[in-house]
């Protein structure tokens, strides 16, 4: 079955990683795709245009239709023209999967400004060019009364979600990606745009180390679990979901549930009041969720 036949997908950082089994996947259900990777090292140090190639490759070998592309996804205008590349080469654009990412992991007190500056860049900017860019696509096509029935697909983490120590940086960038994609599911919502993000958890060069994995775990951890779900979002078959954050793997996918209204007291104008007021409220309050507990299905 074709999910998303004759659909045209942009994966950025889509040479190596979960990024490479979307564009595999999306291809495989027939859609045609523009492979975008910069090539960096997993610092963002570097490019090499090998990997989107490789992959671009890889389709075309394989009897779909593949563009290569190395834009720095940060870059505005190079954001722009990738846009434009993929309208250029198959005439119209679907769907957008916002993937590149990088890592430049240390606590906060060690953290330098470049560590802070260059991963706030590739995954919060990254994400926003090519969805402004796209999106200002997909608005000139309402307008110009061709229907539009796409799709952009934000990569966020659990490390966001629920906190990672070590990880200021990326949790900060990545939980910033959550909520705009929020955001962006209302904006878009007029053009015929759904927006929704995902949390993968899968073994790329990104988690190499992270611990020993049983066997089990490491089947549940391969991008396939995760380039199914990408491919059904961005498919015509999931027009009603939008503005929704999955987690993703092996073990099943989970909506994660945003940030709830929780327990109220009333306000005061004197601080000196607030002690057992504000002590109620946390203590009747959920804990925030950790990151701690796998959750997934037994099979
Ligand atoms: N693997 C996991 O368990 C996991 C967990 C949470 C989030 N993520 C996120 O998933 C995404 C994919 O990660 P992965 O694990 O497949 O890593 P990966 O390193 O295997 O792939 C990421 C790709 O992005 C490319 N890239 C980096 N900066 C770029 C830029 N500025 N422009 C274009 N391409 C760029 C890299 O060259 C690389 O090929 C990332 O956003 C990552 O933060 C992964």
């Amino acid at each position: 079955m074709s999910l998303c036949k004759d659909r045209v997908a942009i994966v950025t950082g889509a040479g190596r990683g979960v990024g490479r089994a979307y564009a595999l996947m999306l291809a495989r259900h027939g859609a045609k795709v523009l492979v975008n990777d910069l090539g960096s090292a997993s610092d963002g140090m570097g490019a090499d245009q090998a990997p989107a190639q490789q992959v671009a490759d890889e389709i075309r070998a394989m009897g779909g239709e593949a563009v290569a592309d190395t834009t720095d996804v940060a870059d505005w205008e190079g954001a722009e023209r990738m846009i434009r590349a993929a309208v250029d080469a198959f005439g119209r654009l679907d769907v957008l999967i916002n993937n590149a990412g990088i890592l430049r992991d240390r606590m906060l007190v060690n953290m330098t400004e470049d560590e802070w500056d260059t991963i706030i860049r590739v995954h919060l900017k990254g994400t926003f060019a090519p969805t402004h860019h796209a999106a200002n696509y997909w608005r000139l096509q309402h307008k110009t009364g061709n229907p539009v029935d796409a799709r952009v697909i934000n990569t966020t983490s659990h490390s966001a979600l629920f906190a990672n120590i070590g990880q200021a940086n990326y949790a900060a960038a990545k939980a910033g990606i959550a909520t705009f994609s929020l955001v962006a599911a209302r904006e878009l919502q007029r053009y015929g745009v759904t927006v929704n993000a995902l949390a993968p958890r899968a073994n790329t060069r990104l988690t190499e180390g992270l611990r020993e994995w049983t066997p089990e775990e490491e089947e549940r951890r391969r991008p396939e679990w995760i380039a199914a779900l990408v491919t059904w979002l961005a498919s015509p078959e999931s027009r009603n979901v939008s503005g929704r954050v999955f987690e993703a793997w092996g073990g099943g996918y989970t909506v994660a549930e945003s940030w709830q209204h929780g327990p109220i007291a009333p306000a005061s104008k004197d601080p000196a009041e607030l002690g057992p007021r504000i002590s109620g409220i946390v203590k009747h309050a959920r804990s925030n969720a950790g990151i701690d507990r796998d959750v997934w299905l037994d099979p």
